[in-house]
């Protein structure tokens, strides 16, 4: 196992407050409820790491993860979670758009995507956003366990979600597949291997 230690340091609400950019750190970003944490604590096997809810909304701070002592694992807010705004409107924080932006020792962004629901518009708008601003990230499916009845299937929705993608961009980012509930077909090993090499920033 590549994570031998991890440790919580601190939650954030705003840049000032965040660790001291020293080491490189990896965010994990998505929809509200689609597994950031749960894929948090599945890296770290440390099941209760990160709080994590049935209820949408749960994580609200930049929370800072120290890992090996050598990089921060980092557990954002997620977006696509007011009822006052359209589903379709990338709902994020100010601050959470400035940490993308500013953070200079952000190595890469995971972008999570559930896997058991259709495209979501809100997914779409967040990896043209990240590509626009020429923020590295990859895309981890989450939830590849859940299959829903007269839903179509994981696979493919997956499949649907990158040819989306490729309407717009001329090529994809890293894609890894999760399932933090069983942790069958897990890819952490991988996640992590492309974590401890520098990272491709995508090209469009
Ligand atoms: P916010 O912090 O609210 O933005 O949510 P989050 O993205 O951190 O999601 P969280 O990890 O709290 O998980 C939300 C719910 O999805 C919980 O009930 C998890 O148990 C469930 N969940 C997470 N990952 C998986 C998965 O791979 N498969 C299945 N079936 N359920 C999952
Ligand atoms: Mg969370």
């Amino acid at each position: 196992v590549r994570v031998k230690k991890a440790e919580f340091v601190k939650s954030s609400t705003n840049m000032a407050q965040c660790p001291q950019p020293k080491l490189p750190e990896f965010a994990v970003i998505g929809r509200s409820n689609v597994g950031k944490s749960s894929l948090i604590n599945m890296l770290t096997g440390q099941a209760a790491l990160a709080k994590v809810s049935k209820t949408p909304g749960k994580t609200i701070y930049i929370n800072h993860f120290l890992i090996n002592d050598s990089w921060y694992l980092v557990d954002l807010p997620g977006y696509g979670y007011a009822q006052r705004s359209k589903a379709s409107r990338l709902e994020w924080s100010g601050f959470t758009k400035e940490y993308f932006l500013k953070r200079e020792t952000l190595a890469n962004v995971l972008l999570l995507v559930d896997a058991s629901v259709p495209v979501q518009q809100p997914d779409l708008e967040c990896a043209s956003w990240l590509a626009d601003a020429q923020v590295p990230f990859s895309l981890v499916f989450t939830k590849t366990d859940k299959r829903k009845k007269k839903c179509p299937s994981p696979r493919e929705n997956i499949q649907a979600f990158q040819a989306a993608l490729l309407r717009d961009f001329e090529n994809l980012p890293l894609i890894f597949e999760t399932d933090s509930e069983t942790q069958k077909g897990h890819a952490e090993e991988e996640l992590l291997k492309e974590w401890d090499a520098v990272p491709n920033v995508l090209t469009t």
